[in-house]
This record gives C-alpha cells, structure tokens and sequence, in this order.
C-alpha cells in the first residue's frame, strides 16, 4: 500500500491521510470532538453549498450543511495495489431543503495513494438554477507554521476576513499572525514550503483560495484545538468563493478537484 487514509460518513469527512514511511500530511486536531453534528477539526471538511457565514441568515450553520450531514457510502474501488477510490453521497432531503430549498446531488470521490485527489461534485437535478460557494478545506501538516510559506499567489488580490479588507499578495504568503484570506484569479497549483517537505496543491474548477491559520489567541479559544497546535497546521483550501461562486444551470453540474501531492 503506497498510503492510507480515513473518512467519516458524518460529512463525507476525510481525516487521516499517510503516505507509507512518511508523516500525516493532513492535519487533524488531538482534540478533534468526532460527535454528531459537530464538524471534526481536522482532514479536509467540506463547505457547501456556502462558505463561511450564511450570506443573511446567521442562523444557518458556518460553512453550510454538507459537512455535518450523513453522507450514504456508494463504492470503493481498487484501481491497483497504489491507488483506491472511494465514493459518497448526499442528497436532498426534506431537512437540507428546509435550510436550502434546492433539489441537488453531491458526490464525493477521494483517490488515495502516492497523491491524494478529492473531487465534489455538484449535480443540479431540479427545475431551477442553484448558486454555490464551496472549499474543500484541507487541513496540511507543517512541522513549524514560523518557517512555513506558501508560493504561487504573487500579484492575487485577496480579501483579508481579519482586516475586512482588500489587498494586494506580494512575493510569497509567509503566515506569521493570524490569516484568514480569500484569494481571487487563483492559478493553481500552489506549494507549501515546509521545513521538511515542500507539498504542492492542485486544483480544478477552482479560481480562489482560502488560506486559515487562527494564531495562537483564537487557537486558545476553541474548544477542539490543543493550544499550541496552531503551530503546526495550515489550511490551504481550493475554493469557490465571493466571485468565483459558481451557479449551475438545470441538469448541469460543477466539479471542485483539489489534489494534495508531496
Ligand atoms: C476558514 C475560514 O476557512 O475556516 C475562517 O476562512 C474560519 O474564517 C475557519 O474561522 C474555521 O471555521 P470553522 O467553522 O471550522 O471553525
């Protein structure tokens, strides 16, 4: 086996993912809850149909439903002893349209091995157009988030979620306070400078990115995060954010591919 890799059916949630004779690459909180309707801090959790707070209804969940539902397992497939595939799915129900009253079909298939691909695809069954926001929000390992830096957003205009404003990236993104940026004309991929290892970040069908790191104040105020755990992870999520929303017509669909390579 060239890697292993875990997945909850509570939101189709990726949460462990290894290489053989390698460390995590994937992140996942020590105080991670693992209860019902509680997102794991960790892996890679999956924000649909909005991201972040609901646009007027703050009522609504953060990151929208997707993530804490119960996803049906369809298939796992072997594609050779490197490579194996695994297959979810959520649907409509009474429940998510009493939050979102679309009718939809969102599928996720996760390829494990050497690389690790996560694809979300949303299918648009009903009679009417739908609007998403999306991410796919990888949790990466990093041995010290103080030597980290994260290449390939030079000249991207980014809305800064800690400021409330717009900027300008120049040069490379060295994370060294709390960042909670949305990057727009994102072209991917994007690298991770470790100590240890340099991770490359694909994707397609995405033209943003989020980058999250809570620093150590607001680290220490969430209840599933050890404190000092801020120092090593880095979100780095391909995303469909603020312009690049995507809408999909009746019987069309959208895919989010996010590929995490070392
Ligand atoms: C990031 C957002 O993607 O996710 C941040 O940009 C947010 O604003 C973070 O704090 C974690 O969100 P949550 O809901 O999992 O605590």
């Amino acid at each position: 086996r060239s890697a292993t890799a875990r997945l909850a059916l509570q939101g189709a949630h990726l949460f462990h993912y290894q290489r053989r004779r390698h460390s995590p690459l994937i992140w996942l909180s020590t105080k991670s809850l693992f209860v019902p309707g509680q997102a794991i801090r960790g892996g890679i959790p999956i924000c649909w149909p909005w991201f972040g707070a609901h646009p007027y209804d703050s009522s609504l969940p953060q990151h929208g439903f997707a993530r804490t539902a119960a996803w049906n397992f369809v298939e796992s497939r072997e594609y050779s002893d490197e490579i194996t595939e695994l297959t979810m799915l959520l649907l409509d129900s009474p429940e998510s349209r009493r939050i979102w009253p679309f009718s939809f079909e969102l599928e996720l298939r996760v390829s494990v091995g050497e690389s690790l691909t996560a694809s979300l695809v949303t299918r648009n069954p009903g009679d009417r157009s739908i609007t998403i926001t999306s991410a796919l929000h990888s949790y990466l390992a990093v041995s010290d988030i103080s030597r980290c830096s994260v290449h390939g957003l030079d000249a991207r205009r980014y809305f800064d979620k800690v400021s409330g404003k717009w900027a300008l990236q120049k040069g490379a993104l060295c994370v060294d306070r709390e960042t909670d940026r949305i990057y727009q004309d994102v072209s991917y991929p994007l690298t991770v400078h470790d100590v240890e290892h340099t991770v490359k970040i694909n994707a397609q069908g995405s033209s943003s990115a989020v980058v999250w790191n809570p620093w150590k104040e607001k680290c220490s105020e969430m209840a599933d995060m050890a404190d000092d755990s801020w120092k090593t992870m880095l979100c780095v999520e391909a995303a469909n954010v603020l312009e690049d929303a995507r809408t999909i017509a009746p019987g069309k669909k959208h895919a989010l591919t996010l590929v995490i390579a070392c």
